[in-house]
């Protein structure tokens, strides 16, 4: 099947969401909410989830392996969460700008998973989580620079939009000292000359290197446990322990951005499943229960920069006697909370991810065989129910060894496996797709046996 065939089938299966992108394109930019949902030559536009299946606008149902861009765990439309919501919404008050009797629940079911966060806050999206915890870092500091690994993504503030692609130019640049590009336009030039260190995740040498040379301006290393914002790199090396010490010796805050690990590659996230504890934690995504919130916290000493630094009268707090700035309307929302916090309760249950560890080994562990068994060279990169293929990379341990990945093998794959009814996840080849409690050990196979057929045509096309 060429190139142009599995394309011919997607639009064969799916003239109604070409319907909707060429009447949305002309009032919705580019057709899609967020830049990385459009993919060519339209996206699939989806009425509902239910379970582990989705359903686009032409009655076609998908397994799910998108899974709300990882903020779904326990499946769609899960019963006792939506239970929750509904319980919640019917007691009234959608929004209720004053501190709800939720949030100390919500926060003490958190902080059993994430000990390290001892004060805590709201925010609305993991954008918002990791700008405002740069900003109390620097507050702490008194520090104006921030550090972040190549290719790390931490959502889409200026600050964090850099070092995510590399030019023609910069492709063999030296991988010890990443260059700092801005992604896209629109970002300050001052942000990018004069704020930013980039430092090569999984490279504990020289990240020392760049924040020592630098530790008098550098407030903040910010980092995920696993980078698995774009592709899927693990740690290797005992790197998150060395850059833990790295950051304790020259006084710079650890961030780490759990927007995705936390409660996803363990119930603590990565700071369970490493043995390493961060300064500060974002959290998102799961954290809601498929609904918007963020989870900010860490060091009491640290989130304290955000009180009022003199108890005052609320007009005297506004005139400014605050030391960093968090805030937020819908800031612990009461719908959120209750989504967030059943699936937080759900997910402690015994058993939870010994069944997740079970069915990722078997899907991971399958692919790669199918891979070895057709001896079609890749690197499948996992850990738990989050995980990728990189078609024609023989390891994949750092984000610069992902440039062999073959984008045309990709590409096929993804839309191989979406005309049989498996939709792997964000359609880009440096993404990666997510299981989640609702699966069983059929879709598994289901999904390994429509791999199976995926993979034999891409080995007959080379
Ligand atoms: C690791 C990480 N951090 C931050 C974000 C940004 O979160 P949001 O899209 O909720 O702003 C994402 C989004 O995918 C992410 O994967």
């Amino acid at each position: 099947m060429s190139n142009e065939r599995y394309i011919e089938e997607y639009m064969k299966k799916t003239p109604r969401s070409r319907e909707f992108y060429e009447k949305a394109a002309r009032k919705l930019a580019g057709g899609a909410e967020s830049n990385i949902r459009l993919f060519k030559p339209y996206p699939l536009y989806l009425t509902h989830g239910r379970g582990q299946y989705i359903y686009d606008v032409d009655g076609n149902e998908y397994i799910d392996m998108i899974s709300g861009m990882g903020a779904i765990i326990l499946g769609h439309n899960d019963p006792e969460v939506r239970a929750a919501v509904i319980e919640r919404v019917t007691k009234g008050g959608d929004v209720l700008g004053c501190p709800t009797d939720q949030s100390m629940h919500y926060i003490e079911l958190v902080q059993k998973a994430f000990p390290s966060m001892e004060l805590c806050r709201f925010s609305n999206s993991g954008t918002e989580a990791t700008m405002n915890l740069i900003r109390i870092a620097r507050a702490y500091t008194g520090k104006d620079c921030i550090a972040k690994a190549e290719g790390a993504y931490h959502g889409g503030h200026d600050y964090v939009l850099h070092a995510l692609h590399l030019t023609d130019n910069e492709l063999n640049s030296d991988p010890k000292r990443p260059p700092c590009l801005p992604y896209g336009s629109g970002i300050p030039k001052v942000v990018t000359e004069q704020l930013i260190k980039v430092i090569p995740y999984n490279d504990a040498e020289a990240t020392a290197e760049i924040l020592e040379k630098d530790q008098d301006k550098i407030a903040c290393l910010i980092l995920e446990p696993v980078m698995g914002g774009g592709g899927l790199i693990i740690p290797t090396d005992d790197f998150l322990t060395k850059v833990r010490k790295i950051t304790e010796k020259l006084g710079i805050v650890l961030i780490f951005d759990e927007v995705l690990t936390g409660f996803r590659i363990a119930y603590g996230g990565g700071q369970e499943r490493f043995g390493v504890n961060a300064d500060l934690t974002a959290l998102s995504k799961i954290a809601g229960g498929g609904f918007q919130m963020a989870c900010i916290g860490g060091k009491r000493e640290v989130m304290e920069t955000i009180l009022p630094k003199v108890q005052g009268t609320a007009a005297e707090v506004s005139a400014g006697m605050r030391n960093a700035v968090q805030v937020g309307t819908y800031n612990g929302h009461p719908t959120s909370l209750a989504a967030g916090g059943k699936t937080i309760e759900i997910l402690g249950r015994s058993g939870t991810y010994e069944y997740l560890n079970k069915i990722s080994d078997m899907l991971w562990g399958g692919l790669k065989d199918l891979l070895d068994d057709k001896k079609i060279v890749g690197s499948v990169n996992y850990i738990g129910p989050l995980g990728t293929i990189y078609f024609d990379c023989i390891s994949a341990n750092t984000w610069r060894e992902t440039f062999c990945l073959n984008e045309a093998k990709w590409t096929h794959f993804f839309f191989g496996m979406m005309n049989r009814g498996v939709y792997l996840g964000i359609p880009h080849c440096d993404e990666r797709f997510f299981l989640n409690k609702a699966h069983t050990e059929e879709d598994i196979q289901k999904i390994l046996d429509t791999a199976d057929e995926v993979l034999d045509e891409i080995k007959r096309e080379g």
